[in-house]
């Protein structure tokens, strides 16, 4: 076993998702409340069945105020230092279903801010172009434009930056130490940028002139700032903001969440070609499967921890008889890791050939997307 880290900014070791709802302080989906988003939402969906989202911050009390017919908001986001990987798009494909699901507002931040703050070696420029090139990927999966309003920090300062300190004058700096780990080395920049994306909590309350509880939709790396959020609400007089939590889609290597800095080799980005998207998976995808033909349709294969089947049951197999079907076959045996890795690229390719034409398309509309104050 690796040691488990799970900060904002960083992510690895084998993660214990059971002791992050302990040690964060949030509560377990569980399938009642499954059930009620389900009724809420008009449809299932297949990352709410197999609790690939798992954890939540007052679920429960967002969709109470949903139901009677009180205003509610969704918020995600996107730190632009890179290239937009697949593990970056799941809490956007699930963000898609709430939107249509529930017919709300939509608000994506671009925090461009913190990565040139958190990041040595970018520049302002290339998280600025980061961020307008990342919002592509985002708005390529068919987000409605009039109900989804784009941030990008360092372009809609003026109202960001006004909610920012009013939330920043809240939050002591001991507190922020022991929420996000901050050092006397770490620089100023970033002990005051937390209030940055808790802002967006309450943007929609302050937009709309009214109380807006706001939902976010995120891997739970990101809770810590919801925590800082939740804290300052009721001082300001917003409403609390509530979070529903996704498990990582993990590296091709295997633990901790699919990320650009662990290496290029094992994540996968938007824009590889399927020739990068073949060899990575052949060549990297950790596999659950034996040591040699004979003893795999013997003893059969692990698809607990084969990444290419965790793949599809995270993200790319949505029919579940389709995904029993796999993991039936391949823990007899019946089905090699070469054919496994096979179903698993073919979705992708076809998920990426897809999404590269809508990215190229959202380039003409992204106008229509970011807000401007
Ligand atoms: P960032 O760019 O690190 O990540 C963007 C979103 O992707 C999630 N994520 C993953 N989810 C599943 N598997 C992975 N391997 C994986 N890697 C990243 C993150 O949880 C996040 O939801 N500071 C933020 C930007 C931000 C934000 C927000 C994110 C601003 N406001 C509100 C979520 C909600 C960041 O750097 O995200």
């Amino acid at each position: 076993m690796t040691k488990m880290v799970v900060t904002p900014w960083e992510v690895s070791g084998d993660i214990d998702y059971e002791k992050l709802i302990k040690e964060f302080g949030t509560q377990h989906l569980t399938d009642e409340l499954i059930k009620k988003l389900e009724k809420e939402a008009g449809s299932s969906h297949f990352m709410l069945r197999r609790k690939v989202f798992f954890s939540h911050r007052d679920l429960d009390v967002a969709l109470k105020e949903y139901d009677e017919g009180k205003p509610i908001a969704l918020y995600t986001g996107r730190g632009p230092s890179g290239k937009t990987h697949l593990g970056h798009m799941l809490p956007w494909v699930f963000t898609k279903y709430l939107q249509d699901a529930l017919g709300a507002n939509l608000y994506f931040q671009i925090t461009d801010d913190e990565k040139f703050l958190c990041k040595p070696e970018l520049s302002k420029e290339k998280t600025k172009t980061w961020a307008y090139d990342n919002a592509l990927d985002f708005i390529a999966l068919g987000f409605n434009p009039k109900k989804t309003f784009i941030i990008v920090d360092t372009d809609y300062a003026k109202t960001l930056y006004n909610m920012a300190i009013q939330i920043a004058k809240k939050v002591t700096a001991s507190s922020a130490k022991a929420v996000f780990g901050f050092t006397n080395e770490t620089n100023i920049g970033m002990m005051f940028w937390p209030a940055m994306q808790a802002a967006p909590c309450f943007l929609p309350s302050v937009l709309e002139k009214r109380n807006v509880r706001t939902l976010i939709p995120a891997a739970i790396d990101q809770d810590p700032y919801w925590r800082i959020a939740r804290d300052v609400a009721p001082k300001l007089g917003y409403p609390k903001t509530t979070a529903i939590h996704s498990i990582f889609l993990p590296s091709l290597a295997g633990p901790g969440k699919m990320s650009t800095s662990v290496g290029q080799n094992t994540t996968i980005f938007t824009t590889d070609t399927p020739e990068q998207v073949e060899e990575k998976i052949m060549k990297y995808a950790f596999s659950g499967g034996r040591g040699s033909i004979k003893e795999h349709r013997e003893k059969g294969g692990v698809p607990e921890v084969d990444v290419s089947y965790q793949w599809l049951r995270i993200m790319f197999e949505p029919d579940d008889k389709k995904l029993k079907e796999i993991y039936e076959d391949y823990k007899s045996g019946k089905m090699l890791t070469g054919e496994l890795k096979a179903i698993l690229i073919e979705k992708i390719q076809k998920f990426l050939e897809n999404h590269k034409k809508e990215r190229e398309r959202a380039r003409k509309n992204l106008d229509k997307f970011i807000l401007k104050d």
